[in-house]
């Protein structure tokens, strides 16, 4: 333990053995991925965590930073009692993992990369995430932030799933200013994670909406490629009609691919423990 303080948790699934650990997207917080734990089979136990900033956690004085984040996920579970589990983040909740699977990798016995990338911004990216942020700042409003629902789902969730619209918008409403300007210049700070998935050996589920202009399938396959150099056990599920919200745009495909990663480290786990 650093003595960072702890984030806000919620049981979204009761459950024996190995947790997931649902880490959120930008600029959302837990309850996004509260459909796809209901999808999960029985015993399948699920945290969901509210990141630095996100829905009922703070900040807590820390410079912007996604390894910070990555250290108070880490010390919140730990105080809890969890000694591993498996990381399972959408979009900015995938670049915490990866931070996580790098400062603490006997931590992580699986990764869920869900809609997210393990690469640096470009600049000009950078220089959105900084003139976000200073917007926020400036207003303290989330007005700068209040049109990404409409980049987040798929062409078929904004005209056939019409509660997700208004539902994502009210999420994004309820986030704090200062916590939006935070993960903005946390992520705009974040290095290249690709070399962590190069040396990463445990199971490794990548899941990407087939219809997702933040995170689409080119970066999805450059994971899978990396996760494979390192001869870890990887699967590429691409879901049909979802965006880059596939947890909340189609939750029980999301949900079985995570019961199979779920599978397939459990299996690990009873494997290693037979050869000790
Ligand atoms: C998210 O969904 O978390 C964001 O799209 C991440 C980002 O802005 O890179």
């Amino acid at each position: 333990m650093t003595g960072t303080s702890p984030l806000n948790t919620i049981n979204l699934r009761e459950g024996i053995g190995l947790p997931l650990v649902l880490l959120h997207g930008f600029p959302l917080d837990v309850r996004m991925w509260a459909a796809c734990a209901e999808a999960l089979p029985p015993g399948v136990s699920a945290i969901g965590v509210d990141l630095p900033g996100a829905g009922h956690s703070d900040l807590d004085g820390a410079p912007p930073g996604l390894e910070h984040s990555a250290e108070r996920v880490h010390d919140t579970l730990r105080g809890m009692g969890v000694g591993n589990a498996i990381v399972v983040g959408l979009s900015m909740g995938g670049y915490v993992a990866l931070a996580l699977a790098d400062l603490y990798p006997g931590f992580v016995a699986g990764l869920g990369l869900v809609d997210t990338k393990s690469v640096a911004d470009a600049e000009d990216a950078r220089a959105n995430r900084h003139r976000i942020a200073n917007a926020v700042e400036e207003t303290q409003t989330v007005d700068a932030v209040l049109g990404m629902p409409a980049a987040l789902l798929s062409p078929t969730s904004v005209t056939e799933r019409r509660h997700l619209f208004p539902l994502l918008e009210s999420w994004i409403r309820s986030q704090s200013p200062a916590g939006i300007a935070w993960m903005q210049r946390a992520m705009a700070a974040r290095p290249d994670r690709t070399p962590v998935l190069e040396k990463y050996d445990a199971p490794v589920a990548v899941v990407v909406g087939e219809h997702d202009a933040l995170s689409p399938r080119a970066q999805a396959e450059h994971m899978v490629a990396a996760a494979k150099k390192a001869g870890a056990d990887v699967t590429l599920t691409e879901v049909p009609d979802a965006g880059h919200m596939a947890p909340v745009e189609d939750p029980a495909t999301v949900a079985a691919a995570l019961t199979h990663l779920h599978e397939r480290v459990r299996n690990r786990e009873h494997v290693r423990s037979r050869r000790r």
